[in-house]
């Protein structure tokens, strides 16, 4: 049995949670794609855990967890990850597994990321600024460095040279800070030795692991409107964000896929630039004040605002999703009134998909459909039946407009605040 979990909107749905609930039911989970501009955030009891590389599902002592080869690593970061983890008396040895595929970000990846963002000026992505982008970048021209090469320690130093040499021409040209290749040899075989005991074929192993019939979670990253093909280019991270996307980034071919979930917030958040067409500053006040949504990765206050079925909908097709599982419910409690966008009115047009134009969907004016707000703490509940009924009319208004049933619903971001209908 493999299950796929996707984000349905612009990231920050609560994947880690819920990964971490239905980690429970799996023998192993698999991260595919992006790096350590996610942050998965994960309540075990009164501790806290956020994870940016490492799949949530490290915080179950039996789970397998690996990491594939669409991901992109900081092998700095990854170190500091799994030593903090140790630190806090979890065991990695012989649970994590990093493909020998994935691609490096290396420290000018990084000042590639900031130099373009400080030069694009009105045009920012709102990147995380961790080098995302400009790895993959690397990867498309074929002049990255992977974690195999990790292994090496005479072939990394020569690789890494050569392309500092490479990029230091082009930072110059453009001038960015020009990096130094001792540093980041030393660093790296530092990195290549502590991590070599967890790198291998991650495909392989995820084939032999079907193969035996094991149950295999595939944790997607960020979400489908971040998506580099579907997502709200050029507002996107450079991955597939996407259900597919998890079959490419991690060698699990497409006829083993059993079932695709889409994780969903109560609202919308996004994080960075780009259009945002039902953004509620209100609502962004709101949680804000009351500590909700902030990045875990950057500690940006995120972007708020009303569920948007649109693309949700779209989210639905391109992924293909299975079921829902709602996240953030209690965000809402407090609200006498609570809007979904069901289409959008462009220049006296009706539209229920998104347009692929930018500027078209920075134009688009929602049309909402309103619900009553249920003005009551959820934060206590711990079953569909015992929601008050605005609520429970507000997930079948949503059910109904995305023509998908809602499985799992979390009130609150421990385990237990977590129920099935
Ligand atoms: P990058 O992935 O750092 O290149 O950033 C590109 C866009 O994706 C920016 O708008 C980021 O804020 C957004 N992004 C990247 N990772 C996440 C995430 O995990 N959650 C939400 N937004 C993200």
């Amino acid at each position: 049995m493999n299950t796929l979990l996707v984000g349905a909107q612009w990231g920050d749905e609560g994947k880690g949670k819920i990964v971490d609930v239905l980690t429970e039911q799996h023998d192993a989970v698999v991260r595919a794609q992006g790096g350590n501009n996610a942050g998965h955030t994960v309540w075990v009891g009164p501790r806290k855990y956020v994870l940016h590389l490492v799949p949530s599902g490290i915080l179950r002592p039996d789970c397998l967890c690996l990491i594939g080869h669409g991901t992109v690593i900081d092998p700095l970061a990854l170190a500091g990850e799994i030593k903090a983890l140790h630190r806090r008396g979890i065991n990695t040895k012989g649970r994590l597994f990093i493909s020998d595929r994935a691609h490096l970000v290396m420290p000018y990846h990084r000042v590639l990321d900031l130099g373009r963002e400080a030069a694009a000026k009105g045009k920012k992505i709102g990147t995380t600024g961790r080098g995302i982008g400009p790895t993959y970048n690397d990867k498309a021209s074929r002049v990255g460095l992977r974690a195999g090469d990790l292994l090496d320690a005479d072939h990394l130093t020569a690789s890494i040279r050569a392309r500092v040499k490479e990029v230091n021409v082009l930072a110059k040209h453009h001038g960015w800070d020009t990096v130094h290749s001792p540093r980041i040899i030393i660093d790296y075989c530092a990195a290549g030795r502590f991590l070599a005991p967890y790198i291998t074929d991650t495909a392989l192993k995820i084939n032999t692991l079907t193969a035996r019939g094991k149950k295999i979670l595939f944790e997607g990253a960020q979400g489908t409107l971040l998506d580099i093909d579907c997502g709200t280019y050029p507002y996107v991270t450079s991955s597939n964000t996407t259900a597919a996307g998890l079959c490419t980034g991690s060698g699990l071919p497409p006829n083993r896929v059993d079932k695709i979930i889409g994780a969903l917030k109560a609202y919308t958040s996004r994080v960075g630039e780009g259009p945002f067409p039902t953004e509620a500053p209100d609502l962004a006040d709101l949680l804000h004040a009351l500590g909700r949504e902030f990045g875990a990765t950057t500690g940006r206050p995120r972007r708020c605002g009303w569920l948007d079925a649109v693309l949700l909908r779209y989210a639905v097709a391109i992924n293909g999703i299975d079921e829902f599982a709602i996240t953030n419910l209690d965000g809402l409690d407090t609200l006498p009134v609570i809007n979904i966008a069901t289409a959008y009115r462009l220049r006296g047009k009706t539209l229920t998909a998104p347009p692929a134009a930018i500027e078209d969907l920075y134009a688009c004016q929602p049309v909402y459909q309103t619900c009553e707000g249920w003005q009551s703490d959820t934060t206590k509940i711990r079953s569909f039946n015992q929601l008050p009924p605005n609520a429970r009319a507000y997930l079948r208004a949503l059910e109904q407009i995305l023509g998908v049933n809602i499985k799992t619903i979390s009130v609150g971001p421990r385990r237990e605040q977590t129920f099935h209908t």
